[in-house]
């Protein structure tokens, strides 16, 4: 068998709908073999498709077909570490690995450029597959069927504290709930953040996030659907982020921090959320990965 790792990835970074993304040092193991019956299991509680519906399984045959070929069957193992359906890109990871395991079946016939076309054409955004193969952060563009993407190293002082709380959030429904147009100054408004955030993370320039957080395109329509979101953003301002985001489409919520003070927030952040009553929630400090999907031999 071979053993797939796969990172969580925060999409949007608040200002950058559908084009930002950053892969995170949280990762779920995917081990696949070809086999003539299909017998998917999880290492874990975490309830997952047994059957061809499996979204690795999917993926894998998605990428067989798109080579002419068929998949006979596919023995998988699932490791589940990121929390599914929490804007966490828990079903970007299934897609990845899928892909990233029958292209390796099949010798390797896809470039890296067309593992990041499938995987969004079947994921419908970039934002979270692409960091997932590339690691790193991610800028993507859309053009036509094709994604258009660079990833740069996070800068070494910046870290996630990452508040996960213990209700889920369909990305379909958090979509549901977006406005269709925009003015030109909320375009603009959103345009210049996301510029300033993917260079401030870059250069490591923390005073600039508590700007380049704001955004007008969908955090302030998803707002109503994650329970706390006004104390967890006091919180980790508080406890001082430089700047607090909702995490892809919700409902995790993400404080950019200095890994200087990266001990102190967590113990703080820890408490806080239990002196607050928030049953359930969890609480992780993770930096940034800058590796992406990799196949590990055991
Ligand atoms: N960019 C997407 C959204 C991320 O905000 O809907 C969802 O994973």
């Amino acid at each position: 068998m071979i053993r797939i790792q796969i990172p969580a990835t925060s999409a949007n970074l608040g200002s950058g709908f559908d084009s930002l993304g950053v892969a995170l040092t949280m990762y779920n193991q995917v081990w696949m073999e070809v086999s003539d019956e299909t017998v998917i299991t999880s290492k874990d509680d975490i309830k997952i498709p047994t059957d061809k519906s499996n979204l690795i399984y999917w993926s894998a045959e998605h990428l067989y077909k798109e080579c002419g070929k068929k998949l006979p069957g596919l023995k998988i193992i699932q490791e589940n570490n990121i929390p599914m359906t929490r804007g966490l890109g828990s079903s970007s990871a299934c897609i990845v690995a899928g892909l990233v395991g029958a292209n390796r079946f099949l010798g390797n016939p896809l470039t890296d450029k067309d593992l990041i076309n499938l995987a969004s054409q079947i994921e419908g955004h970039p934002d979270n597959t692409t960091p997932a193969i590339m690691g790193g952060l991610v800028t993507s563009a859309i053009d036509g069927d094709k994604v258009y993407s660079v990833s740069v190293p996070v800068a070494s002082n910046i870290r996630f504290g990452v508040f996960i709380p213990p209700f889920e959030l369909s990305t379909e429904y958090a979509r549901g709930v977006l406005p269709d147009t925009y003015t030109k100054e909320q375009a603009v408004f959103n345009l210049s953040r996301s510029s300033l955030m993917t260079s401030s993370l870059f250069s490591g320039s923390l005073e600039n996030l508590r700007v380049a957080v704001q955004d007008q395109l969908h955090q302030p329509y998803r707002k109503h659907l994650i329970k706390g979101i006004d104390t967890v953003f006091r919180i980790s301002y508080e406890l001082g982020s430089y700047g607090t985001y909702i995490s892809g489409a919700g409902p995790t919520i993400i404080a950019i921090i200095d890994d200087k003070h990266a001990n102190d927030f967590s113990t703080h952040a820890i408490t806080s959320l239990e002196d607050k009553g928030f049953t359930g929630w969890q609480f992780v400090m993770l930096s940034a990965d800058s590796e992406g999907a990799k196949i590990i031999l055991d």
